[in-house]
């Protein structure tokens, strides 16, 4: 059996939600307390075992790649001043056995696209796909949940969890049968569908294991509603010829691609942060 190695992070959307912060720099870099949410998405997939970073960006992505580069004058300064603890933190955004890969998107052409794009560095292996702005929160990391789902059923498998009914509109939803504990098999996916035809309350979000074969069906999807190619259509058509598993992960997700669940996380972080907590709880206490 082979090992999950490569995780695709599509950072290349425009993020225009959170115009203007997103006008000159990534949603992805915007932090929640002192990390930026690609760090979060990352570490994640470290935890899970997986080696190769892949990161489909886009225009004014180049912080990304700052980011998990080597940064020498900054590294020389912190040191010069003797701000060892700083430099550790900056020296650790990413261990050194990880490899970083750079694709460009050129024209933000939807999801599917970007996946699309990681193919010829994913070839023929199984890999994961993480949206950053997903922030979730779980004792285990979910991608490494999700490698260990995979570990035993050797097929795609979609995070899942359920939503409130109004909200189906915002999500890829799933029909199922149930397998296991927190595993169904996947008998159907739409994307964004109305709350009174969602077959299901059970919605996608963003953390996906995916077999190679998912680029055949995407090189074939068709552009749908504002020309992007949809990550769902390719999906759907995966699930007509191979095993999908939906897998109920265990954590709490955040939102972060809108505002409120970007104030959530922040705030639900805050609360956990070591040396935030006492302060940042006594003060929520006060506000009305
Ligand atoms: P979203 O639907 O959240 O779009 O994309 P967005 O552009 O990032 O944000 P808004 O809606 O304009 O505020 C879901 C994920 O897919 C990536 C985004 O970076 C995000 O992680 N994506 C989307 C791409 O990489 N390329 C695309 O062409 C579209």
């Amino acid at each position: 059996m082979k090992k999950i190695t490569k995780a695709v992070f599509p950072v290349a959307g425009m993020g225009s939600r959170f115009l203007p912060a997103t006008k000159a720099s990534p949603k992805e870099m915007m932090p929640v307390v002192e990390k930026p949410l690609i760090q979060y998405a990352v570490e994640e997939a470290v935890a899970a075992g997986i080696t190769d970073m892949v990161f489909i960006t886009g225009r004014n992505k180049r912080a990304i790649e700052d980011h998990f580069d080597k940064a020498y004058e900054l590294e020389a300064e912190l040191a010069a001043r003797g701000k060892d603890e700083l430099l550790r933190i900056v020296q650790e955004v990413i261990p050194k056995h990880v490899n970083c890969i750079y694709i460009r998107q050129t024209e933000a052409l939807g999801l599917g696209h970007a996946v699309l794009c990681a193919q010829p560095v994913v070839q023929d292996e199984a890999f994961a796909v993480i949206l950053a702005d997903d922030l979730i929160d779980g004792e285990v990391p979910i991608v490494k949940q999700m490698v260990d789902v995979y570990a035993q059923y050797q097929c795609s498998i979609l995070g899942v969890q359920d939503v409130p009914r109004s909200q189906t509109k915002s999500y890829g939803i799933v029909s199922s049968t149930n397998l296991e504990k927190n595993v169904e098999r996947v008998s159907g996916i739409v994307e964004k569908p109305a709350p009174e035809v969602a077959p299901s309350t059970l919605a996608v979000v963003g953390r996906y294991i995916l077999t190679p074969r998912i680029f055949h069906h995407l090189a074939q999807v068709r552009p749908g509603s504002g020309g992007e190619i949809q990550l769902t259509d390719g999906i759907a058509a995966l699930m007509r010829e191979e095993q999908l598993l939906a897998y109920r992960f265990d954590g709490i997700r955040y939102d972060c691609g809108s505002k409120l669940g970007y104030l959530q996380a922040q705030v639900a972080f805050g609360l956990k942060h070591p040396e935030l907590r006492d302060e940042f709880s006594a003060y929520l206490a006060t506000v009305k």
